[in-house]
């Protein structure tokens, strides 16, 4: 069994959004995934309680069961847990980050967000663990053009040669209109677009967790990269 902690201090980054939505699109490509809950505020929870299943699905946790839940998902079969975090600096979410094959850190492609989950990765990586940032809530691309924003979060996260899943996440309403409907975009809407970037992000986090090396800028994102080469100089500087 893998095991992928989503985190991030900063709260509202979409921590949740991302942690169900992994869930349930592993489910959905046919691998038996779980969800512990371990945010006291209950957000996954709140969205998942309606659903059929919903018991051989998601578990309410904290810190201090978190070992004894992975053991039992372990034995029970599943072949990945995700953990859905709250939004506190990594040494309160420590049990999570010491039981995770991998941690991924969400980030809005905005200045404190990416400063946060560059300290995030930073302090997973002391401890011995593997941090993946994810970008989330991004503006969508207009005719073929990328936000400024996004180019320049891509930028900075690899000038400081910081892993970043290629697929970033955008700011699309469908991801809130499933959760009020208990589900993930893949079910709410599996040929949009948020279903498609859902899908590219597990895939990439999926081959992470079993031992895959991105191959160097060998990504989606690639014309991001190169136009950020084009131009030079990348650095951590403020955002629009
Ligand atoms: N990609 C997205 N597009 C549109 N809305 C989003 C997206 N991601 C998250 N949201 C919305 O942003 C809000 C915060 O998201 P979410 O609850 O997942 O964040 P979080 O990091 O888990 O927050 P917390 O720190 O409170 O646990 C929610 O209303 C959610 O529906
Ligand atoms: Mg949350």
């Amino acid at each position: 069994m893998k095991t992928l902690a989503v985190m991030s201090r900063k709260g509202g980054a979409g921590k949740t959004t991302v942690a169900v939505n992994l869930t349930l699109t592993a489910r959905a490509m046919g691998v038996r995934a779980v969800l512990a809950d371990a945010d006291p505020m209950r957000s996954a929870c709140e969205v998942l309680k309606g659903r059929d299943g919903a018991a051989s699905l998601l578990f309410e946790t904290s810190a201090s069961k978190l070992f004894a839940l992975t053991e039992a998902c372990r034995r029970g079969g599943a072949e990945l847990l995700v953990i859905d975090t709250p939004a506190a600096p990594e040494a309160e979410v420590a049990e999570a980050v010491k039981m995770a094959d991998l941690c991924l850190a969400v980030a809005r492609p905005t200045y404190l967000d990416l400063a946060a989950a560059v300290l995030s990765v930073a302090v997973i990586q002391r401890l011995g663990r593997e941090g993946l940032i994810a970008l989330n809530q991004c503006p969508p691309a207009r005719a073929g053009t990328e936000p400024p924003s996004v180019v320049k979060a891509f930028e900075a996260l690899r000038f400081a040669n910081l892993p970043v899943a290629p697929s970033a996440m955008r700011s699309r309403m469908v991801y809130q209109t499933a959760f009020a409907q208990g589900r993930a975009v893949v079910e709410a809407d599996p040929d949009g677009l948020a279903a498609r970037e859902v899908r590219d992000l597990f895939r990439h986090v999926w081959r992470r967790l079993n031992g895959e090396r991105p191959a160097a800028m060998a990504t989606a994102n690639d014309d991001l990269a190169r136009a950020a080469a084009r131009r030079g100089g990348l650095s951590l500087a403020p955002i629009g």
